[in-house]
């Protein structure tokens, strides 16, 4: 037996419950991860809520992401009682997710754990800190460096933008952190933000140019805030775009790009390699290992998942948040 959250649909509308399942429910996998922990993304958030047409069959357990010990396995490279991490890949939309204690996977979902890092401190990480990361690095491929100039971060109250700020600052970036909780100034700059800019500034309908300013950025809201995130960075530029939280449309022009030789490096986390997914996670534990902002997350069990998941898209949750399934 196992619990999970279970997602169904009734008349149109998703309805979501905690439910005791047999391990025959458990769909077929090459291996089987007794999960520890899984995480609240922004995604997670339109499945459980149905706001968003996420869900690909029925029933379903959510969950984008898991950390957890393989306890059956197929696959060589994953024995029994290896600690494995797995974000993406269509779980939690296509296929049973992490919001469970136990999950049945593909082994070529997975990814072994580096050292330095728990399962707890891996879905402190989740996907949003998962995702941060492969924008750094989409940066750094474009030849941003830490001289380039000031690096403006997006949504960084969010999972993925707090993880950007902290990272950047870390690598020595001079980070800009654009936000609509200005009363969580103190928190941003905490994780090594030196500006804090309101949202406001980027997310009405702007110019095709602005002013140079940025020599890169992290945007996880898209819409005219992207736009205007493109029509501000300085000539040769990166902006890593990786989310939609302000809007799925971009009202951009040419202009950055032609004029001025901006990037928009499209971030993916979903179906990234497994070689950059090994990378991200070593980079990720050099990083973080021991950091404050692993230990600070929020601590929630299976059934407040439900009720957080609407406060999460209702931009009312800060930073990350940790579900331990054996709560
Ligand atoms: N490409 C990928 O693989 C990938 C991976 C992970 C996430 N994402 C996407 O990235 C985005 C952020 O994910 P997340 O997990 O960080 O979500 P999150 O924790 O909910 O953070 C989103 C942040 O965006 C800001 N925001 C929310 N609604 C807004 C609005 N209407 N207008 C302007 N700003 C708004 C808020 O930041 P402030 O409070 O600071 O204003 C909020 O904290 C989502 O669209 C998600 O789907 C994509």
């Amino acid at each position: 037996m196992f619990r999970a959250i279970l997602l169904n649909q009734k008349e149109g509308k998703t309805e979501a419950s905690v439910q005791t399942l047999t391990a025959d429910r458990l769909p077929a996998g090459d291996v089987t991860v007794a999960i520890d922990y899984s995480t609240l993304n922004y995604k997670d958030g339109m499945a459980i809520t149905g706001l968003r047409p996420v869900v690909r069959t029925w029933p379903m357990v959510p969950g984008i992401d898991f950390a957890g010990t393989v306890e059956q396995s197929a696959d060589p490279r994953y024995p029994v009682g290896s600690k494995v991490v797995l974000t993406g890949w269509g779980v939690g939309e296509s296929y049973w997710g992490g919001l469970s204690q136990k999950a049945a996977v593909n082994g070529n979902f997975l990814v072994r754990l580096p050292e330095g890092l728990s399962t707890r401190d891996a879905m402190a990480v989740g996907t949003g800190g998962f995702t941060a990361m492969l924008c750094v690095l989409a940066l750094e491929r474009n030849g941003v460096t830490p001289d380039s100039g000031e690096i403006l971060v997006t949504g960084a109250n969010g999972g993925v933008g707090s993880f950007a700020t902290f990272l950047l600052a870390k690598r020595g970036y001079t980070v800009a952190a654009s936000t609509g909780r200005p009363t969580e100034a103190d928190r941003l700059r905490a994780l090594g933000a030196s500006e804090i800019i309101d949202r406001k500034t980027l997310s009405e309908p702007g110019k095709p140019l602005h002013g140079e300013r940025w020599a890169g950025a992290v945007d996880s809201l898209g819409s005219h805030t992207l736009a205007n995130v493109c029509a501000s960075t300085k000539y040769g530029g990166t902006v890593a775009a990786c989310g939609l939280a302000q809007g799925m449309d971009f009202p951009s022009t040419v202009a950055p790009y032609i004029l001025r030789g901006v990037t928009l490096a499209g971030v993916d986390s979903v179906h990234c390699p497994l070689s950059a997914r090994i990378e991200v996670w070593r980079q990720l534990s050099a990083t973080l290992g021991g950091s404050e902002l692993l230990t600070a997350v929020k601590e929630i069990s299976l059934e407040q998942a439900i009720p957080v998941a609407k406060e999460l898209l209702e931009g009312k949750v800060l930073g990350r948040v940790v579900v331990n399934v054996n709560k």
